[in-house]
């Protein structure tokens, strides 16, 4: 399969191409027509990734996790670029996953004021979510993705050959996202996720790319939309945030430690699907066909901390709430969601309380 999706309105332009065993002619083809390109590269993934041979590019390793996404690993990369002579009409690509993309995508925004950018994912996660819409960001020992910009990449390559060497447990990972965005929109890409999920887990090539191509699409319904998220209602691109605003916080109190990405925003979603049901919004029935589909793909649905103080304390101090009321993207049918505004935090835990 090979796939283009261009998006072009009033305020951005890029594309996203899906095509298999492409890397290498992908970075080719940009370092041809320009002068100096600048590959920030996973080095978990150096040995499946040939660049050798590849004129006018300078390939700098680095190691992966969120970790990287601090202060630190900014001012550290780039000094380095700086370093190494990067100049306004350098190219920057970024191979690796979210986290890489989200750092190098902030690097590449605010270096000399801005540098082209590309962006390669080879994380099921940064295919189907974070490599597309543009938002990077790193963290602050006051929360998750602070600091950050909007800023498009040029052109996404999404190429499924290199998610070969993922572990199941960042397989699973990325499905977390994946089936977010059935949740929030489409009723029957979970009933298709629901009859499909051991082959897609198994990474069944054709299943596996109809997943991410849904999931792309979804994303981009709402950013197309909402670029910088300042809608406040149902078409928000805050409806991502679905299972989110728990996830988290949770992320913050293990410090990154824990759970990954994927992981952390399954039990953000559970309990974020409880709240919905509370509050009468998702009925038991369909809250229980989301556990079962949860627990057959052995996604995490829970963890102690949800229950404590210290869960809220977090919550209220992100960017996405006002003093003590939270703001949650619920759904309110598979496939439906609704923003929520101004939840009142004691509100929220007593509901956490009885779940
Ligand atoms: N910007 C956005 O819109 C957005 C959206 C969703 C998530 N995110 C962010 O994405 C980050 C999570 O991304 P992630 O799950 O890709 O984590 P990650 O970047 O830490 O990658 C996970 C692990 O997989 C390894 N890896 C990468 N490619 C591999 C491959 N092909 N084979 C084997 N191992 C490989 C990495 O080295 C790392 O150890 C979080 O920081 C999250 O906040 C951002
Ligand atoms: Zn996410």
């Amino acid at each position: 399969m090979k796939t283009e999706i261009k998006i072009k309105n009033k305020n951005f332009e890029t594309s996203i191409l899906i095509k298999k065993n492409h890397i290498s002619n992908f970075v080719k083809n940009i370092s041809y027509k320009n002068e100096r390109v600048f590959c920030i590269l996973d080095s978990k993934i150096k040995n499946k990734v040939n660049l050798k041979g590849i004129k006018n590019i300078n390939v700098v390793n680095i190691q992966c996790g969120e970790n990287i996404k601090s202060i630190d690993v900014f001012k550290k990369l780039t000094e380095k670029l700086i370093k190494l002579k990067i100049n306004r009409k350098s190219i920057i690509i970024a191979i690796g996953g979210g986290t890489l993309g989200d750092l190098v995508g902030f690097i590449a925004s605010t270096l000399l004021r801005g540098l082209e950018f590309y962006l390669i994912p080879t994380t099921l996660l940064s295919q189907v979510d974070s490599s597309i819409g543009g938002k990077n960001g790193i963290n602050t020992i006051y929360g998750k993705n602070l600091i950050g910009t909007f800023y498009q990449p040029k052109k996404v390559l999404i190429d499924i050959s290199i998610l070969k060497s993922l572990s199941k447990r960042e397989i699973k990972a990325g499905y977390s996202e994946i089936v977010k965005h059935a949740l929030i929109n489409d009723y029957i890409f979970f009933c298709w996720l629901e009859r499909n999920i051991n082959k897609l887990l198994n990474l069944n090539k054709s299943i596996l790319e109809k997943a991410i191509y849904k999931s792309i699409m979804i994303k981009l319904s709402y950013v197309k939309n909402d670029e910088k998220e300042n809608l406040l209602n149902n078409h928000s691109r805050a409806m991502l945030n679905f299972g989110h605003t728990i996830g988290h916080a949770i992320e913050n109190h293990y410090n990154y430690k824990k759970f990954n990405h994927g992981e952390a925003i399954s039990i953000g979603m559970i309990t974020e699907a409880k709240i919905s049901n509370h509050l009468g919004l998702l009925s038991c029935d369909e809250l229980n066909r989301i556990v079962i589909h949860f627990k057959k793909c052995k996604l995490k649905i829970f963890d102690r901390i949800i229950k404590e103080k210290k869960l809220i304390k977090i919550i209220t101090k992100d960017k996405k709430n006002f003093k003590d009321n939270i703001n949650f993207s619920l759904i309110n049918n598979i496939g439906s969601s609704i923003f929520y505004k101004k939840l009142d935090k004691d509100k929220v835990y007593k509901i956490l309380q009885n779940i």
